[in-house]
């Protein structure tokens, strides 16, 4: 499903945090958002899915503008999304924080729940394991499943390596890399080479603003992390 985004403006206050941000992630591809620390990519994501009201733009959904839609018709459309610091549900057990997104979601077939257990398998031993006493690589793995079971056509990640353990990044790597075509991705990320090895194309935010776009092939790794390097 294409994802448009055209004219963002965000303001807290007074203060603007997005500046005509514009991209677009074409369906089946998967794009990368990189930026420093406050350079507004969660900002955005909270933009694109309904979180937070851009105070001027557009977001284009398969060419329909979303910008006026509650999260869970934006949800209901396809977007799913994997916020920063994972925000599951600590009290509830794992099993419950991913029946209850399908059933939100209206999945009705077992099977999406199959199949997110099966990209993770530590959640089927897990199953009873209340959330909040998972690790936080368990727990993001169980972020990213309750995104899978509403079976999304535009997946939205903020950082999910983000304090992650080394295997746990490369299983998420592998997972997104399964997804990739089949699905709409949009990858924040500050993790350069992880970024890179995933997109087809990559946007560098500074500031508020989209500062380069680069599709695969014209990727400058050097000037990238010039981009992003602290
Ligand atoms: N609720 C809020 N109220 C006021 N200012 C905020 C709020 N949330 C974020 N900001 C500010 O907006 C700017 C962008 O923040 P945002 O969280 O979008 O950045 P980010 O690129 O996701 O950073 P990080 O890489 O650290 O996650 C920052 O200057 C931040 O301090
Ligand atoms: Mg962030």
């Amino acid at each position: 499903m294409q994802l448009d985004v055209d004219g963002l403006d965000q303001h807290y206050g007074s203060a603007q945090v997005l500046r005509s941000v514009g991209f677009s992630v074409p369906s089946g591809g998967c794009v990368a958002v990189l930026g420093r620390n406050g350079a507004g990519k969660t900002t955005l994501l909270k933009c694109l899915t309904g979180v937070l009201a851009p105070t001027r733009g557009s977001i284009r959904l398969a060419g329909e503008d979303v910008v006026d839609l509650p999260s869970h018709v934006r949800s209901r459309r396809g977007m799913a999304y994997v916020p920063q610091g994972r925000e599951i549900f600590g009290d509830l057990s794992v099993g419950e924080n991913i029946l209850a997104a399908a059933r939100a979601h209206g999945t009705k077939a077992s099977g999406a729940v199959e199949e997110a257990l099966d990209l993770f398998p530590i959640l089927k031993e897990m199953w009873k394991r209340r959330g909040g006493a998972l690790s936080g690589g368990q727990q993001q793995q169980l972020a990213f499943a309750r995104a899978l079971v509403t079976r999304p056509k535009l997946l939205i990640l903020d950082e999910p390596t983000e304090g992650i353990q080394p295997s746990i990044v490369s299983l998420i790597e592998d997972v997104i890399a399964g997804l990739r075509g089949r699905i709409s991705i949009l990858l924040v990320e500050q993790y350069l080479d992880f970024a890179i090895s995933l997109a087809d194309r990559v946007v560098v935010m500074s500031r508020g603003t989209v500062v380069e776009t680069a599709d695969r092939g014209a990727i400058d790794r050097d000037a990238l992390s010039r981009h992003i390097a602290v």
